[in-house]
C-alpha cells in the first residue's frame, strides 16, 4: 500500500445509533453499527480500548467501548450524561449518524491473562470497560480459571449493568464465576454494603494465578494495590485503566502528558491501561 493510501489515524467512521438504553439516572446503553460494510467486517478492539465519538459541530469525546469484543460491526458505549457533548449523544435517537474513531489505546493485554484466574473490580463508571474485559472472558471461559467481578457504586441504582449481572448469577455459579455487586454509601440498598476490599473474600480467585483488572477513582487503586500485594497476587499480573483529559487521543498534541519531565506517559497511547509497576513508578500517575 502507499503512503497515501494508509488510512490516517484520525480516520472517521460514520456509525449509525441502532438503540438506546438507561442504565441509571445518567448513563445510557448505546448501541451503534458502522455505516461502511468494509469497516464494519473489519473494525476490531481490545477490552480497555476507547473510542472518540464525535458530533458535528459540537465536539468529541472519549468512551471506552463496553461491548464484547467477538461482536463484528457492531459495538456498544455506556455514556454518562456529563457535559456539552456527552448529554447531546443522550438526545440522540435511533437512527442518528455520528463520527467514530479509533480505537484507540493499548488496551488490557488479555492474551497474558490467558491459563490463570481472572479478578475484575470496577467502581461506578469503571464498570463500562470491565464489561468488556468480562465478556471476553465469558466468550474464552475455557482459556480463563475461576473468574470474579466486583462491581461497586456508592449507590445501588448508580450500579452500572446491575440488571445484566444479576440474571447471569445462577449460570455463573455453575461455571466458577462469582459475581458481587456492592453498593458503598446506601443503607438502603437490599444487595451488599461496602468497599469492594470488603467482599474480596468472595472472589473465588487464587492469588498467585490471578490476574486483575481494575477500573475506577485512584483511591480505589490505593486501596486495592495494598491489599492484593499484602494477599499474594502477582504485581506482574495487576492492571489499571486510567482517565485524563484527552483531545487527539493518538499520543500528538500531548493533552493527556502524565509523569515528570525525565519519566512521563501519555495516556491515550501508552494506557490508558497501566501495570501495578507503571502505576508506582511513575509519580502522578495516580
Ligand atoms: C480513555 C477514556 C475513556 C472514557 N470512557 C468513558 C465511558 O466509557 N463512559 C463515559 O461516560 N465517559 C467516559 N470517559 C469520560 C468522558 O470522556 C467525559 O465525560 C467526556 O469527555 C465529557 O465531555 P462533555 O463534553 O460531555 O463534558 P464537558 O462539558 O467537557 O465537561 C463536563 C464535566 O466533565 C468533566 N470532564 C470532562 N472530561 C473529563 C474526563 N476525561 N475525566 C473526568 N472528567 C471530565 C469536566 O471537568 C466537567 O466537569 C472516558 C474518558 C477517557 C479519557
Ligand atoms: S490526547 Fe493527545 S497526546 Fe494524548
Amino acid at each position: 500500500m502507499s503512503k497515501e493510501q494508509e488510512p490516517s489515524i484520525y480516520e472517521t467512521h460514520k456509525c449509525r445509533l441502532l438503540r438506546k438504553y438507561q442504565l441509571t439516572d445518567l448513563e445510557s446503553l448505546f448501541l451503534f453499527r458502522f455505516e461502511d460494510p468494509g469497516v464494519a467486517q473489519d473494525w476490531r478492539f481490545m477490552p480497555g480500548q476507547f473510542v472518540e465519538v464525535s458530533l458535528l459541530g459540537l465536539g468529541e469525546v472519549p468512551i471506552s467501548i463496553c461491548s464484547s469484543a467477538r461482536r463484528v460491526g457492531f459495538f456498544e458505549l455506556c455514556i454518562r450524561n456529563a457535559g456539552r457533548v456527552t448529554s447531546a449523544i443522550h438526545q440522540l435517537q435511533p437512527g442518528s449518524l455520528v463520527g467514530i474513531r479509533g480505537p484507540y489505546g493499548n488496551g488490557f493485554p488479555m492474551e497474558q491473562f490467558h491459563g490463570r484466574d481472572l479478578l475484575c473490580v470496577a467502581a461506578g463508571l469503571g464498570m463500562a470497560p470491565l464489561r468488556s474485559v468480562f465478556l471476553y472472558a465469558l466468550d474464552n471461559r475455557w482459556l480463563f480459571g475461576n473468574i470474579t467481578i466486583i462491581n461497586s457504586a456508592k449507590f445501588g441504582n448508580e450500579l452500572l449493568f446491575q440488571k445484566e449481572l444479576e440474571a447471569m448469577k445462577d449460570i455463573a455459579t455453575a461455571e466458577n464465576i462469582s459475581i458481587v455487586q456492592t453498593a458503598t454509601r446506601d443503607p438502603d440498598f437490599e444487595g451488599l454494603h461496602g468497599r469492594a476490599t470488603v467482599h474480596m473474600d468472595k472472589a473465588n480467585v487464587d492469588p498467585k494465578n490471578c490476574a486483575v483488572a481494575m477500573c475506577g477513582p485512584p483511591a480505589m487503586y490505593r486501596g486495592m494495590f495494598d491489599y492484593l500485594v499484602e494477599k499474594g497476587y502477582d504485581p506482574r499480573y495487576i492492571f489499571v485503566t486510567l482517565e485524563r483529559r484527552m483531545k487527539c487521543g493518538v499520543g500528538k498534541c500531548g493533552h493527556c502528558n502524565i509523569g515528570t519531565a525525565t519519566s512521563w506517559k501519555y495516556a491515550c497511547k501508552d494506557g490508558p491501561v497501566f501495570d501495578y509497576y507503571a502505576i508506582t513508578s511513575i509519580p502522578g500517575l495516580i
